[in-house]
């Protein structure tokens, strides 16, 4: 981590979105373990809070809060509650994202459904680094990781707006790095595979059939893990990965290898 001159964590504060499930409540407990506080934004309640329940069992400290990524008053008022309750942001983990509800040909696509995935995974990370950064920037340094995915790298059949978003994620990570990076933040993205978390229950429907058709697409034949994604994200903000900028890191078991 990005540590103080004690080595330490203790002190620093990790605002993550999505938190409240999967991949983002796993990299909300592994920022706490490392000894920061936690702030698990997400539109789920009461999912967020009891992700704050973990951590504090832990010994960690957390809070939960009410945000809707594509609502910039929610942003807004997130990271306020962020900086009233620990004082200081250090390091944002931009997660918050939605699947597709159904494939469909670019042509035959839906206006609203492409809306509603450019909305909440492209514009709410969008909205989640506008409002972070003058934070960060006040703490003279720090690091955001934002979260694409394998569709950021490759295009995926049937899913137009997906695809476009995580790219979108990939490009806006990069202008934001560049943008930045001489005041000492670094933004950084992850494009996990198939991580075994709630979004992917839904997307195999559960059924063995389904986990075993994605399992088929996945080189080293299992699913990752959420903790796998978040070791990533811990490293990525850590003093390691200081010379690390605009970074898109693929964590998905070579699925994307061609
Ligand atoms: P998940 O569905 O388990 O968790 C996503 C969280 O985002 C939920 O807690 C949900 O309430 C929250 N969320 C949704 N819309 C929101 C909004 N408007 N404002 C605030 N929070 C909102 O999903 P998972 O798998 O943990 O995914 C996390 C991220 O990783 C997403 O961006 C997803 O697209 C991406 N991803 C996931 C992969 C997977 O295989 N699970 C693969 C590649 C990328």
């Amino acid at each position: 981590m990005t540590t103080n001159e004690n080595g330490s964590c203790i002190g620093k504060v990790a605002f993550v979105t999505g938190g409240a499930s999967g991949i983002g409540r796993a990299t909300a407990l592994a920022f706490a373990r490392e000894g920061a506080s936690v702030v698990v934004a997400d539109v789920s309640e009461p999912s967020n809070q009891e992700t704050a329940r973990m951590i504090e069992e832990l010994g960690g400290q957390a809070i939960a809060v009410r945000c809707d990524v594509t609502r910039a008053e929610d942003v807004k008022a997130a990271l306020d509650k962020t900086v009233e309750a620990f004082g200081r942001l250090d390091f944002a983990f931009n997660n918050a994202g939605i699947e597709p509800r159904k494939a469909a040909p670019t042509a035959e696509y839906e206006e609203e459904e492409w809306n509603r995935i450019i909305d909440i995974n492209l514009r709410g990370v969008f909205l989640c680094m506008k409002h972070e950064i003058p934070l960060i920037l006040k703490q003279g340094r720090g690091a955001i990781v934002n979260t694409s995915s394998g569709a950021g790298i490759i295009g995926i059949k049937g899913s137009p707006a997906y695809t476009a978003a995580k790219h979108g994620v990939i490009g806006l990570t990069k202008a934001a790095a560049l943008d930045y990076a001489a005041q000492n933040i670094r933004v950084n993205a992850v494009c996990p595979g198939y991580i075994d978390t709630p979004m992917m229950g839904r997307f195999t429907g559960g059924t063995d059939e389904g986990r075993a058709k994605v399992i088929a697409e996945e080189p080293v034949g299992r699913m990752g893990k959420p903790e796998e994604i978040a070791a990533a994200v811990i490293w990525l903000c850590s003093d390691a990965a200081a010379f690390v900028v605009g970074h898109a890191m693929v964590i998905d078991g070579g699925q994307t290898v061609q």
